[in-house]
């Protein structure tokens, strides 16, 4: 059957979604995963969204969204809100959760025909703060099945193994460098042995630099994302976010090592480890090659052979989840297949077998008992 199949990284910052063209090419579409309340008059409503500005009328009041309202932010100098924080539903905006199903209905869509699938990122446990998972990924399958499709959560650490170690069997360590979290998954070929997140990533490196230096966080990210060499900062903004980064890095190792410090998952690996990073947060110039020096100086429990960045960073973590998707929508289809044909062969056995006629020859004629 020819179904519908979409994934949706569900990320602090991004929505990303991903699906397969006739061609099979993979199509993304990418959103900011935010809004800010607008003071407009009803009239002007219809002229936002001529001017292609997202927007939407809750009660009594207007709220831009997606890229819509980072735009609007700027040329109000306001800060924009957020339905997720550190990598969960955020529990200060009492709008996320209708918000959050407003953007991701624009991003997708309702489901097309029968029997439509989406694979949803979800982040790890965190490391050393409270549990709010299970809430967070409990919204985000109900919204995916109002708008009607059969929704399936994959762990983000897991989706970058996916989308970055198809070479290495789907061994090694996925990490997924993005706004609020920092998603780590170990995996033996395909199979998940360690996940788990650390509370911190690109805001906490936005945050840090712009009280340190009395800057705006809107001009610190606007600099981080406009494109920088971690290992050459040219101006002051520059150099803190090289500092906070370092930081982040060094504190990320650390954390590896201390939940990684048993070994004893460890002991199925026979060969050093393959490490792969995705996420905005791993796209400036230099951070892969911080990453590998602090492993260097860490001395973890495991060898490591290769830290490297995937393929599309940004991208990845919806497509490692769109591959999954298609991986289990195949097998279905073969163990459909497999169950069909023994069907038929269990059925053919039970019959009594006929004789073949001989073709061109008349019936024998049975001998006459004497
Ligand atoms: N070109 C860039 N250079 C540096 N940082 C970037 C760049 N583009 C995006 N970022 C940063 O990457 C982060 C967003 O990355 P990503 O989309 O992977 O996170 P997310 O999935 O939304 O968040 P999370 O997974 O933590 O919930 C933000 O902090 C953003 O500022
Ligand atoms: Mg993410």
């Amino acid at each position: 059957m020819d179904r519908e199949i979409k994934s949706l990284d569900i990320g602090t910052m991004h929505l990303i979604s991903a699906s397969l063209t006739k061609d099979h090419q993979i199509r993304y579409k990418k959103l900011r995963n935010a809004f800010l309340k607008v003071q407009v008059q009803a009239s002007m409503a219809g002229l936002l969204q001529q001017e292609a500005m997202q927007c939407v009328e809750i009660g009594q009041d207007f709220y831009a969204l997606g890229d819509s309202a980072f735009k609007m932010a700027a040329v109000t100098a306001k800060s924009v809100s957020r339905p997720m924080q550190d990598g969960v539903l955020n529990p200060k905006e009492k709008r996320a959760e209708i918000i959050l199903k407003l953007l991701i209905e624009g991003l997708i869509g309702q489901a097309q025909g029968e029997g439509a699938l989406c694979y949803y990122s979800v982040p790890a446990e965190p490391f050393q703060s409270e549990k709010r998972l299970v809430y967070h990924s409990e919204i985000i399958h109900s919204i995916l099945e109002e708008l009607g499709y059969s929704a399936t959560a994959v762990n983000e650490g897991m989706a970058v193994v996916y989308s970055g170690l198809a070479e290495r069997r789907f061994t090694g360590i996925g990490i997924s460098c993005g706004c609020g979290l920092l998603n780590v998954c170990v995996s033996y070929k395909g199979q998940s042995v360690e996940a788990f997140s650390i509370d911190r990533a690109g805001d906490w490196i936005d945050d840090n630099a712009s009280k340190a230096i009395g800057e705006t966080a809107g001009k610190v990210l606007a600099t981080k994302e406009g494109g920088f060499n971690l290992l050459a900062p040219v101006d002051r903004t520059e150099k803190a976010l090289a500092i906070y980064y370092k930081e982040l890095i060094r504190y990320s190792v650390e954390c590896i090592k201390t939940r990684l410090s048993s070994g004893a998952r460890l002991a199925v690996y026979k060969k050093p480890l393959h490490i792969v990073c995705a996420g905005g947060t791993a796209l400036p110039a230099g951070f892969i090659a911080l990453f590998r020096s602090e492993i260097r100086k860490a001395r973890l429990p495991f060898k490591v052979e290769v830290v490297s960045l995937v393929k599309d960073p940004l991208y990845a973590i919806a497509r490692g989840c769109l591959t999954r998707a298609v991986v289990d929508d195949r097998s279905r289809f073969l163990s459909q297949c497999t169950a069909f044909r023994r069907a038929k062969c269990q059925s053919r056995k039970s019959k009594p077998a006929k004789r073949k006629a001989r073709p061109g020859k008349a019936p024998r004629k049975r001998k006459k008992a004497r």
